[in-house]
């Protein structure tokens, strides 16, 4: 998707992976936790299957916490998808794959690489 070091805290990076099981497009979400730790995510909330930003591009709450539904306002804590706060509370956005390669950063919806 990029080179790590292109990678920006407050930054979220998106692609397309191609279509799952039924048919719906995979798009990921790639960005750098608090920590400073490389995660991806699917991008659809957990309420409802509908694209986080629904298409708007705007992915993250003003502070840069949470990634954000713009639908509901469901809030999923950067680290590790889970949601804190809004109607799926509890849930977690289903996490994709990060690998590095050269500094190069790849993401794959496959929980390890194949
Ligand atoms: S569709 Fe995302 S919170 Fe409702």
């Amino acid at each position: 998707m990029c080179r790590r070091e292109e990678l920006r805290e407050g930054e979220v990076r998106t692609t397309q992976l191609g279509l799952d099981a039924d048919g719906i497009p995979i798009a990921a979400l790639l960005l750098i936790d608090a920590n400073g730790d490389v995660v991806a995510y699917r991008n659809l909330c957990r309420h409802l299957p509908v694209p986080l930003d629904g298409g708007t591009g705007q992915l993250l709450s003003e502070d840069g916490a949470h990634l954000i539904c713009g639908t509901h306002g469901a809030m999923y804590r950067l680290l590790d998808g889970y949601c804190v706060d809004g109607p799926c509370e509890g849930l977690s956005l289903e996490a994709l794959h990060v690998r590095e390669d050269g500094g190069e950063l790849y993401v794959s919806d496959l929980a390890e690489p194949r």
